[in-house]
């Protein structure tokens, strides 16, 4: 009766947005920074469930409250009532949170979406770049099975989460596109033969759609279930716009995270994303 009703009320409270103050920063590489937050209903969420995070703009020395823009970011992990966002820096919005110092403020909605839920007992995570965010909180949700981890980055410069997953994982494989460190090589490379190896029950995945295409496709020969975490441009993140549509589903309602059993239905995973302006793209 209890879990009804905490369940009910986290429905109530994740739709609206708090501000959440800064509590620490940690710079995880170049291009990637972690942000520390206390809030009692996010550190509930599932791996790959995300925030809408407000970033209000601060160039011009003064808070911009007329800039509403929201970016969805998964939850990179949870301790205790702490949790953290892990942010590469891209455009506009990220950009002005990079130069966001501890003690400020931003907005956020959320835990939104649905998440993994792996079966089985030895699961395989493929990370391609950022998509190692919501994955590194899957490997601490997880504790207790047997986690398999591939991590890919561009180049050596790029990597995080190594010593972080070291700790949680029972095998870590490191690629890098350029073979600057670990195998030479993309995420998806090794997958086959860790499944073989390690007798995989379960892949999840999350990284560039064309790599999780990849990996769709080889779960599918080797006949293991897979799960996904997919991207799409996101507006309200709450299923009320349409924009971030995939086939018939709302990426930011029914997923971000679907399995291969869903996907098989669509045209669009690995094909077709809606951009910025609502055009229909190749990705
Ligand atoms: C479910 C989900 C979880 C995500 N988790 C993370 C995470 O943990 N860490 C992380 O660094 N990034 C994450 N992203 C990507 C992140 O939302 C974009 O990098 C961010 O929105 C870029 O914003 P910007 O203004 O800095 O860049 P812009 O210059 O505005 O855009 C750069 C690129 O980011 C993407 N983007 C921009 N705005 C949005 C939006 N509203 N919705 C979706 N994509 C957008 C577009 O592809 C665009 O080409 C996630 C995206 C989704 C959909
Ligand atoms: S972002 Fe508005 S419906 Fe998904």
């Amino acid at each position: 009766m209890d879990e009804v009703r905490d369940k009910k009320m986290n429905e109530k409270t994740n739709k609206k947005m708090k501000m959440l103050e800064i509590e620490d920063i940690i710079e995880e590489n170049k291009f990637i920074k972690s942000f520390y937050f206390t809030d009692k209903t996010i550190t509930k969420a599932e791996p790959a469930q995300f925030v809408m995070l407000w970033v209000p703009q601060t160039s011009s020395g003064d808070v911009d409250f007329s800039t509403p823009d929201q970016i969805p970011m998964s939850v990179s992990s949870v301790h205790k009532d702490t949790f953290a966002l892990t942010v590469r820096k891209y455009g506009k919005t990220t950009g002005e949170l990079f130069k966001y110092k501890k003690g400020d403020y931003v907005g956020m909605t959320g835990p939104l979406g649905r998440g993994f839920s792996a079966a089985g007992n030895r699961i395989l995570c493929v990370a391609g770049g950022i998509g190692a965010a919501p994955l590194l909180l899957l490997a601490q949700k997880l504790q207790g099975r047997k986690i398999h981890f591939v991590l890919g980055a561009t180049t050596k410069n790029e990597l995080f989460f190594e010593k972080k997953l070291e700790k949680l994982c029972s095998t870590l494989c490191i690629t890098t596109d350029d073979g600057s460190y670990g195998v030479k090589g993309f995420a998806c490379d090794p997958v086959p033969d860790m499944c073989e190896r390690y007798n995989i029950d379960q892949i999840c995945c999350c990284g560039p759609e064309i790599f999780m295409y990849k990996v769709f496709e080889i779960a599918e020969t080797l006949r293991i279930p897979a799960q996904f975490s997919l991207e799409r441009y996101m507006y309200c993140g709450l299923g009320l716009c349409g924009h971030c549509a995939l086939d018939g589903y709302l990426i930011c309602k029914d997923g971000p995270v679907f399995t291969s059993e869903e996907l098989k239905k669509t045209k669009d995973f690995g094909a077709k994303k809606v951009d910025e302006t609502g055009m229909k793209i190749d990705i």
